[in-house]
This record gives structure tokens, C-alpha cells and sequence, in this order.
């Protein structure tokens, strides 16, 4: 027999209703929730990297402004989906150990690097693109402050995707050379931005799981074939083209068939061998050490102010 808080925890999730920290859950559902919303949190952090190498470098004022709001947003969501994970148990501090000891992962996307201004538009369309994609279901997922989070994240992330395509359409009226950048950066961040899905359902051993918990609502694929229909028309709106030959539209379907990724290229990347694992790794490794002084402090502070509550 199925003792009750299990069947409770089964019946809210057959009725689609929230399961909320203090409720009974199964260690199985904990446990993939802290990884998956852990996973998440460091990817906003790491996140804050590849384009945070052009904050410095930015061609407006204008821009530099965007951009900046747009980095500081990833920190805001990275430190929000850490709380998530308090509510489930984990504690912050141990993950961002195992983050910078290499025994958590984030997301490959931010292992390649930013070679020109354009990548900073291709982020802010493709990748933040194909994070909403990914990220709009999850705002229905079962667990209560997982769901709650990704609703804040997601209208940051729209405004993140509207300056990206802002900045590339800009740039597509601007000269030859400008346009030029553009569809490089968008040959090299399309196969990438594919990849963020995850690897085919056939080959993701935690989707059915997830998905009998609702805390994925679609499969891997599913959401890489929304994100291909959505982004076609905007390629065209923009004028650029995808580096994919087999892209073709096929009206069976009423959908874009595409070509597959090298998963193999993703393999190693989230194996820690893409181009800037080490150097994203070794920049978080630096920033927790160095900031190591302001967390001693922060606790000391609340510490004495806890005494003198008490006195
Ligand atoms: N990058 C790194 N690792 C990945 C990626 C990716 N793009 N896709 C899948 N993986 C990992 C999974 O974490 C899992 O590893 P683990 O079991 O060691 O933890 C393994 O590959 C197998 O994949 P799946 O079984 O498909 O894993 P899962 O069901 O967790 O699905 C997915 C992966 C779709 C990324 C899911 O975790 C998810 O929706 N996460 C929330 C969104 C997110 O993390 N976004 C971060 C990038 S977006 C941004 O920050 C702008």
C-alpha cells in the first residue's frame, strides 16, 4: 500500500497543483529539482561572462547601458534560483563549491567565446531566445518557487531578447562589413543555441521523469523545433540566414525540418572540454575567492546584530 503523504504528493501532481516546500516529496523529485534548478542557477552566473567580456568595449553609451542591465539581471536571476534551491534543502555555499570544482553543470552555450559586438545581439535574440523557449513552460512547472522565479526571469529575459535583435537589426542597416559580422556570429552561435535544448529525447535519460513530475512540461525536441519555427521568420525579418542546409519548411508538418546537431561537439563541451570552460571556470573560481572578505564581514555583521537583538 502507498502510505498517504505519498499518495497526497501523487494526487497534487495528477490535479497539476503546486507542490510547495513544506509539502512531502519524494527524494528522487528533491533531488532532480536541486539539480535542474541548480544547473540553471549557475548557467545565469557563468552566463554573465561572454558578454560581460564586452562591457567594457561597448561602441555607445546607449549600449553600455543595455548591456549592463542585461548582466546585472543574470546575477539577479542566478541569486533568486539559488534561494529556490534553499527552499529544497541545498545549501548555496556547497553549490558553488561543487559549480567550481567541475561536479555541476551549466549550460554549454557559455563556453564559446564573444568575438565581435554582433555575438552580444546573437545572445540576446538566439540564446536568450531559446532560454525563454525553454523557460516560459517552466513557469508552470509543479514546484511552487521554481515556477514562481521563472515568471520574473522570463519578462527580464524578453527584454533581454528585444535588445539583442534591436541591436542586429540596427547593425544590418548599417555598413557591408557590419552585416558581415552579423551573419558570422550568427553561423556560429546557431548550431550552439540548438544544443541549449539538450540532447535528444532518445538520449536524455531524465526527461520522462521530469515530465511524470511535471517538472518539465515538453520534451527536449519538442522545444528545439518551437524555437526553430519561431526563429526562421525572424532570421528573414532580420536578413540573415542559419548555416543549415536541410533548414526546409515542410508543410505536412507545418513546421521547419532541420539538420542535427553535432552532438558529439556537445559531448565534449558539457565534458569540460569546449573553448572556455577552464576560463569561465577559473574567472567564477577567482570572484568567489576574492569576494571571500565581503561574505566574512556580511556574516560577522549579522552575527553581532543578532546579539544585540538578544541583550
Ligand atoms: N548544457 C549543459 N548540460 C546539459 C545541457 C546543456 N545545454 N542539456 C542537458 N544537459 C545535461 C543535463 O543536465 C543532464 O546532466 P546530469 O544528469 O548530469 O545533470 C544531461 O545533460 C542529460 O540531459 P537531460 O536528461 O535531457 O537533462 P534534463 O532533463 O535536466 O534537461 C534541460 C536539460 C532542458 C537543460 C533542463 O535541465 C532545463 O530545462 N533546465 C532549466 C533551464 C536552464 O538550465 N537553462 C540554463 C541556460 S539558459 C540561460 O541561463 C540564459
Amino acid at each position: 500500500t502507498v502510505a498517504e503523504p505519498e499518495r497526497s504528493f501523487e494526487a497534487a501532481i495528477a490535479a497539476d497543483q503546486r507542490i510547495e516546500p513544506r509539502d512531502w516529496m519524494p527524494d528522487g523529485y528533491r533531488r532532480t529539482l536541486i539539480r535542474q534548478i541548480a544547473q540553471h542557477a549557475h548557467s545565469e552566473i557563468i552566463g554573465m561572462q561572454p558578454e560581460g567580456n564586452w562591457l567594457t568595449r561597448s561602441p555607445s553609451l546607449r549600449r553600455k547601458a543595455i548591456l549592463m542591465a542585461k548582466v546585472q539581471d543574470e546575477a539577479g536571476h542566478g541569486l533568486y534560483l539559488y534561494s529556490a534551491t534553499e527552499t529544497l534543502g541545498a545549501d548555496r555555499a556547497e553549490l558553488t563549491g561543487m559549480l567550481i570544482e567541475g561536479r555541476q553543470k551549466y549550460s554549454s552555450i557559455f563556453n564559446y567565446p564573444t568575438l565581435t559586438y554582433a555575438d552580444v545581439g546573437v545572445i540576446g535574440w538566439l540564446v536568450d531566445g531559446a532560454a525563454i523557449c525553454n523557460q516560459v513552460p517552466l513557469c508552470r512547472s509543479s514546484y511552487g518557487p521554481y515556477a514562481r522565479a521563472m515568471i520574473r526571469v522570463c519578462k527580464e529575459e524578453s527584454f533581454h531578447q528585444r535588445q539583442g535583435f534591436e541591436l542586429l537589426a540596427t547593425m544590418m542597416r548599417g555598413t557591408a562589413e557590419q552585416r558581415k559580422m552579423v551573419q558570422e556570429a550568427v553561423n556560429r552561435w546557431w548550431w550552439p543555441a540548438l544544443m541549449m535544448f539538450g540532447p535528444p529525447d532518445d538520449r536524455s535519460p531524465n526527461s520522462a521523469q521530469s515530465m511524470a513530475w511535471r517538472i518539465k512540461r515538453h520534451t527536449n525536441d519538442e522545444l528545439r523545433q518551437r524555437f526553430v519555427d519561431m526563429s526562421v521568420p525572424q532570421a528573414e525579418a532580420l536578413g540573415v540566414t542559419f548555416p543549415d542546409p536541410d533548414l526546409t519548411w515542410n508543410a505536412e508538418r507545418g513546421s521547419y525540418d532541420f539538420g542535427d546537431p553535432d552532438w558529439s561537439e556537445f559531448m565534449q563541451v558539457i565534458g569540460g572540454n569546449g573553448a572556455c570552460n577552464v576560463e569561465r571556470i577559473a574567472n567564477r573560481r577567482a570572484a568567489h575567492e576574492n569576494g571571500a572578505w565581503v561574505r566574512e564581514a556580511a556574516t560577522a555583521f549579522a552575527r553581532r546584530e543578532s546579539t544585540k537583538e538578544n541583550a
